[in-house]
């Protein structure tokens, strides 16, 4: 039994997908929230960006918190870094995200399946493998999303609507008929949030794939694993969330009360870029 935290990051608000369906998983656990709105969005910037902003938030989780798991909330950070988290932390419990590709193919009675991504994921090399490792079993299209991100970090209704028309428009026919995309696969933890705007502008006929479920799921298979879960008996005297973000806490706010549904104080924390980042 280990009743430490379990440190979640992303970006910036789009993790907080994420948390919703940790929360729903491990509902014993305490989470410690870093939004890294301060330095995104990350998904149109190079990969040493991503490295060592990632590189930066685990130590700050790890030597602040004494966090017993990480969970990378964005498929853009665990594209790029995973694996400098993982040689840097052997002996964390560290669990990623990836677009939900493989469960496309399982489910798509079409065939044709529509990813939206930022473009470092879909440029990835962890993303092309996956791709490759599915070919022949499906007809992928492929939309980087450049900007959607920034547009729902800032909650513009405007400018998030005409993004999604813009990108969903640009994919080709949605619905369940032959050649169309029946299965949309939201492959950047900021989609999900905006998940019913995309829904009104594909169909009700389009199925949506997120990674939040299955990444709860993993967490708790290796948290149970190690014998690594806090006690199911203790109950909770105090919320087990706390938010830090390296941007604006406003937006943080009225983002977990919408998605998370409780209101707490957001601590702006100046996470300056890690000196030693290889
Ligand atoms: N939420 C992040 C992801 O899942 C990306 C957002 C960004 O571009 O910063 O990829």
């Amino acid at each position: 039994m280990d009743t430490r935290p379990i440190g979640v990051f992303d970006s910036g608000l789009g993790g907080l997908s994420v948390l919703r369906a940790l929360r729903a998983e491990l509902s014993h656990e305490q989470f410690v929230y870093v939004s890294d709105s301060g330095h995104a969005p990350y998904g149109e910037r190079d990969d040493s960006h991503v490295i060592e902003r990632s590189q930066t938030v685990a130590r700050f989780l790890i030597e602040q918190h004494h966090i017993k798991a990480l969970v990378v909330a964005c498929n853009t950070a665990t594209a790029a870094a995973i694996k400098h988290l993982r040689a840097e932390l052997p002996d964390r419990i560290l669990v990623g995200i990836e677009p939900a590709l493989k469960p496309a193919v399982a489910l798509s009675k079409t065939g044709h399946i529509g990813v939206m991504a930022t473009r470092g994921t879909l440029q990835s090399e962890k993303f092309q493998a996956l791709l490759q490792s599915l070919e022949g079993r499906g007809h992928f299209v492929l939309q980087a999303c450049d900007g959607l991100a920034d547009a729902i970090e800032r909650a513009d209704a405007i400018k998030i609507r005409a993004m999604c028309a813009h990108y969903t428009g640009a994919m080709g026919s949605f619905g369940s008929q032959y050649g169309c995309m029946d299965t949309l696969v939201l492959g950047c933890t900021h989609y999900p949030l905006v998940a019913d705007i995309l829904q009104d502008l594909v169909g009700p006929d389009v199925a949506f794939l997120e990674g939040g479920a299955p990444v709860a799921r993993h967490t708790h298979r290796l948290l149970t694993a190690c014998h690594g879960l806090a006690p199911a008996t203790a109950p909770l005297t105090t919320e087990p969330l706390t938010f830090y973000t390296t941007g604006h806490a406003g937006l943080l706010q009225q983002a977990v009360q919408q998605y998370i549904g409780v209101g707490v104080p957001i601590q702006t924390v100046d996470l300056p870029q890690a000196t030693t980042a290889s």
